[in-house]
């Protein structure tokens, strides 16, 4: 994006809503820059009436005076800072919520194109740099370059000459300020990428701590991590330092400015060419001058690096969602609940290879399908399709002769009930987990779910039962455990369509059948998809489609499968042989 769209962009997006306030900011800004420059002004008379002629009926009137302008100038600061910062941090507390809101509609292809490092970095790092360039910029900016417009103004009418050689000065000292801006955006650009890249490092080798130490990684996550904050420190340091040099040049160059301006000035006074009231003045409003152009410069930087911050973070926004509905998408209403494959080819990525191709079938309304088939041939992929984590290439999936596709999501999504192959608890309540797609649930309907899923004595058994908080990720329940609170979940969700991704497979055997049974129940009434490697819980499914090398390799309820001896029969086969090896 170039600067000028951006700032542009911001104004349309930041500024606008907020156009009242941001004027009566502005006012109070106007007031700031004239009373600093009246008290330049102020210096004349000061000097030429109170000192040099000596008018003692002047002085309580210039001294009160004076007094006055610095008041209305503090008042008027205050109220600046106030409604800006107010505006500001509005503003941008808006923007984190809604790239917060934006990640959350992005579909599953974004996700594993980009690093959760990555992202968290623009809600966090990135808005925060934003927050200190709008703290800086839009408090100090616009009032710091009136200051200067309006002292520039009272210099020139107390003595043009003088003004005009002091002003050879400044464009020497802003036009390398501005290069170095532009050198500072680059090098934040770099820190933050880098930033991004630690904060993936650092969470995945904490989540993984277990597999770290197991493999004994330690030393490989730290020196990977070590590489990165190394980087990171050099970057910092190399951005300091742009930004340091900023403050020696415009010293060097206020030097030179006031020095020059003594010296001639005085000369000119000597000379009778003006008088010493004007002179003052002018040095007053060049002196005055000097506190702004710094804050300009370091505002500049600050900036800059807003600037920088901001363009990541609209790179983001900018991305649509892959998956989206139509507009005005129906609700789908689910009377039957078929769900119908037609010549489905998919690939998770544009340039990979099919995962799935031609693939047909209907899981008849209100019965179970299974899916079958060797690891890797794409059975998780096929239900990833009918909750649209991902669209298809070519072909459609219907739902009681609807496209998927051509429904809104939230009414596909609620028709559907997902026990996915890796269960997802989040850091809570053993309560909220369970209730996590119903948040009006009562305790009883958490607790009929529970039971339903035989997970109700365990948790009874837990210190604080229903109320116990499971850990990140669940990470202080069991494996068979976590999979109940999950079939539990979808027990409570009661939708329509439930698909069932390997949702037994970390249960014992008799708790396996426990739970086939609730299931089995629940199956009831619903069309149901179930993924299992253990063929006892798939003979009793009313079709079976066995899946090869994401095509259909045949399907059927389990006797005609046997008797066809194909891939079914193989893979039975081999199971039994497994029983009889053990
Ligand atoms: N997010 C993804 N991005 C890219 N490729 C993927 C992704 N998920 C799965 N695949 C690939 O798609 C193919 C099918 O995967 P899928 O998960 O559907 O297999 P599966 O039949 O469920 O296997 P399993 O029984 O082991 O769970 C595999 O070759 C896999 O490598
Ligand atoms: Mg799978």
């Amino acid at each position: 994006m170039k600067p000028s769209s951006l700032y542009r962009r911001l104004v349309r997006e930041a500024v606008t809503p907020y156009l009242g306030r941001f004027l009566l900011a502005g006012l109070c800004m106007v007031t700031v820059a004239a009373s600093t420059a009246a008290l330049a002004w102020l210096m004349d008379p000061v000097v030429s009436q109170v000192f040099v002629a000596k008018r003692a009926d002047l002085l309580w009137p210039v001294g009160l005076a004076v007094f006055a302008t610095f008041a209305i100038k503090g008042l008027a600061t205050y109220g600046q800072t106030l409604i800006m910062t107010r505006v500001g941090q509005t503003v941008l507390t808006d923007l984190q919520n809604r790239l917060f809101r934006h990640l959350l509609l992005m579909d599953l292809k974004f996700f594993a194109a980009h690093r959760t490092g990555a992202l968290v970095s623009r809600l966090t790092t990135d808005i925060n740099m934003m927050r200190l360039a709008v703290s800086t910029a839009l408090t100090g900016l616009g009032r710091e370059s009136l200051s200067i417009v309006l002292l520039v103004a009272v210099m020139f009418s107390k003595d043009w000459l003088l003004a005009s050689v002091a002003f050879i000065a400044f464009p020497a000292t802003v036009i390398p300020i501005s290069r170095l801006g532009r050198r500072l955006r680059k090098v934040t650009a770099n820190t933050q990428a880098q930033t991004g890249a630690l904060m993936t490092v650092l969470e995945q080798s904490l989540a993984g701590i277990r597999l770290v130490k197991a493999y004994r990684m330690e030393a490989y996550e730290t020196s990977r991590a070590e590489t990165l904050t190394h980087t990171i420190r050099t970057l910092i340091v190399k951005a300091e330092r742009v930004k340091a040099l900023a403050s020696p040049l415009m010293e060097t160059m206020g030097g030179v400015a006031v020095t020059v301006v003594i010296v001639y000035g005085g000369w000119r006074v000597i000379e009778g060419a003006t008088t010493a009231g004007a002179f003052f003045a002018f040095i007053t409003a060049l002196l005055s001058a000097y506190r702004p152009m710094k804050a300009l410069s370091n505002a500049n930087a600050a900036v800059n690096e807003g600037i920088a911050s901001a363009e990541r973070l609209f790179a983001v926004l900018d991305i649509a969602p892959g998956v989206q509905e139509k507009p005005a998408a129906p609700a789908l209403t689910v009377r039957r609940g078929e769900v119908k494959f037609e010549n489905v080819a998919f690939s998770y990525t544009d340039d990979d290879a099919e995962v799935l191709g031609g693939v047909s079938f209907t899981a008849a309304a209100g019965k179970t399908t299974a899916l079958v088939g060797p690891s890797g041939a794409g059975k998780t992929t096929i239900l990833n399709l009918i909750t649209r984590f991902y669209d298809v290439n070519s072909g459609a999936i219907a739902i009681d002769g609807v496209n998927v596709a051509d429904v809104s999501l939230a009414s596909l999504r609620d028709a559907i009930a997902l026990v996915s192959q890796d269960i997802v608890l989040f850091d809570d309540t053993v309560r909220a987990n369970i209730g996590y797609g119903r948040p009006g649930a009562t305790d009883a309907e958490v607790e009929e779910a529970a039971r339903a899923a035989l997970a109700h004595e365990f948790i009874m058994e837990l210190p604080q039962g229903y109320d116990t908080v499971v850990g990140e990720r669940g990470q202080s329940l069991s494996g068979g455990q976590r999979q109940r609170i999950a079939i539990a979940r979808a027990i409570l969700k009661n939708a329509p369509v439930l698909l069932l991704d390997e949702a037994t497979s970390a249960l014992d055997a008799e708790t396996e059948r426990q739970v086939q049974a609730a299931l089995g129940r629940l199956k009831q009434g619903r069309t149901t998809l179930v993924i299992a490697h253990r063929l006892s819980t798939v003979a009793s499914a009313d079709q079976i489609v066995v899946v090869d090398k994401g095509r259909i390799a045949e399907t059927g309820d389990h006797q005609a499968l046997i008797a066809a001896g194909g891939l079914y029969a193989h893979l039975h086969s081999l199971q039994f042989a497994g029983v009889a090896a053990d």
